[in-house]
Formats: structure tokens, sequence, C-alpha cells
């Protein structure tokens, strides 16, 4: 089936990605993968999306409840304690030229961090970079390091604004790779093959996810955190949790539910 087009300035918008993408011979491989993506495999993202929809629902839990269960942690205190540099953020958000995604729950991912008492996490999927600020603002207490995957925004020229809400502080605790996780992961886990947390944030595809599911679940250390958001898309999260025998907490979050669980 070919895809279908809108309007003209649909049109525009994919040609110009096209030509982005022909002009960074890394970003190949990841070409490829988008036009079967686009292509033949147009199902694929929204794969047993009802079932999942209807387990998360059954099971899910606020943020405040699921750190206060898995972690022993009050998620209060970081909306105070780190007020300034979220007012910042955001400032920095709004000002920013092109649109990306707005923040998921912070409050887990820095207290996945505090708990695991981490010094090595690694993310898929930074846009502005809100994640990547929480796990740094736990990091940087103990000299650790944040490695993040995300592909450039190619349609928008915006490489040069991932993570643009990310303070100049916190970039000695951080390590950007500017290609699609299949490129980006090895690379990674080649500098680094043990994390005490991952999170997962990028390619929303159930092959997408099922792939980088199970290698970031290989190079997760025991006892460390498995975050992934959106895993109400599909059923890639549930199936994996299932395939390996892993009881997950679901949060639900803005109309929308977060996959955690304790290795
Ligand atoms: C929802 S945003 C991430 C939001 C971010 N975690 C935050 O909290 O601000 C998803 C990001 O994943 C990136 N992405 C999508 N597919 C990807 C892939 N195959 N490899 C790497 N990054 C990808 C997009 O470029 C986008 O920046």
């Amino acid at each position: 089936m070919c895809p279908k087009f809108n309007t003209v300035s649909e049109i525009l918008r994919v040609l110009k990605t096209f030509i982005a993408y022909l002009k960074r011979p890394d970003l190949y491989p990841e070409l490829g993968r988008k036009i079967v993506k686009n292509t033949v495999n147009r199902g694929n993202a929204f794969k047993g999306k009802e079932k999942t929809n209807s387990w998360a629902a059954s099971t899910a839990v606020t943020q405040k409840e699921a750190v206060a269960m898995l972690f022993g942690i009050d998620i209060d205190p970081f909306r105070t304690s780190y007020a300034d540099i979220l007012k910042t953020a955001d400032q920095r958000e709004k000002e920013c030229p092109i649109k990306m995604g707005g923040p998921g729950a912070l409050e887990l991912i820095y207290y996945a961090c505090e708990f695991a008492n981490a010094k090595s996490v690694v993310e898929t999927g930074v846009a502005y970079g809100w994640s990547s600020l929480a796990a740094l603002l736990s990091l940087e207490k103990r000299g650790g390091l944040l490695y993040s995957s995300d592909m450039p925004y190619l349609a928008q020229d915006g490489d040069q604004y991932v993570g643009y809400v990310v303070p100049e502080n916190l970039k000695p605790n951080w390590k950007l790779f500017r290609f699609a996780d299949k490129e980006s992961l090895p690379k990674i886990f080649t500098e680094n093959p043990s994390f005490d947390v991952v999170h997962y944030d990028s390619d929303k595809s159930y092959n997408g996810r099922f792939w980088a599911y199970n290698e970031l679940y290989k190079h997760l250390r025991k006892g460390g955190i498995f975050i992934s958001d959106d895993i109400g898309d599909n059923s890639a999260y549930q199936d994996f949790c299932e395939s390996n025998n892993i009881k997950t907490t679901v949060v639900e979050y803005e109309g929308k539910y977060i996959g955690v669980f304790v290795k």
C-alpha cells in the first residue's frame, strides 16, 4: 500500500526529510527502515493497541503511587528543589524555534536514578531534553554519565536544538549519540555495557520497541530500573514483559501509560 499524503505541505515535508537523509550517509540504514515502516509495514505502529490499553487501564496507578511503591520515595520535593532550573527550562522550550514533544513524568525518571544510586543511565529519545534533564539532575550528584540516543530532526533542520532545555553545567555528564537507535545503542553499549537505569522514549513502532527493549534489558544491571514511555501505542511493552515473566507497574500520566519495573 502507498502512503497517503493529505496536503502539499505534507508532501514538501516528506521531500525535505528525504533530501536531508540523502545528505547523511550515516543515517541511510534508518532511511531504509523508515521506507519499509511507512509502506509495507504501516500496521506495525498500532499492533495490539486495544488489548494493551485495556490491560494498562485495569492496572494503572499514579506517578506518585508508583514512586512510593517501587522506591519508597515521596515525589513532591522534586518540583520545589529544582523550581528555578525547571522554570528556566520551560522558558528555553518556549524560545526554541522548532517544536518537539513536551515533558513526561520527570519525577519517575529522577527518583529511579536516586533509588538506583545511578552512575550510568541510557535513554532513547531526547527532543527538548526534559527526560535528559531529570536524569542529569540526579547523575551529577555522583559524577555519573547519561548516554542518550536521538535521531536528529531532519525535516526541521533541528539537529542543534536536540536537548535544548539541558543547562550547560550538566553537559559534562552527558553523551549524546545522534543516530537512530539501531546504530546508537550498539555504539553506547561498546562504551558502557551495564546501566543502572534505562529509559525508552524514541521509535514508537512495535518492531522498533521490541528490538530495543531486549537490547536495553540485556544491558540493565540486576536491581536496575527499566522505564518505557507511551506503552499504550501498541502491545510491544506488554508482550515483552509477558515473554520475560516481568511483573511491571503501569503509570497513567496525562492520558498516556508508562511502564516501569525493577530488574
Ligand atoms: C517523545 S520524543 C522524546 C522526548 C524526551 N524523552 C523528553 O522527555 O523530552 C521522541 C524522540 O525520539 C526520537 N526518535 C524517533 N525515532 C527514533 C529512532 N529510531 N532512533 C532514535 N531516536 C528516535 C525523535 O527524534 C524524538 O526526538
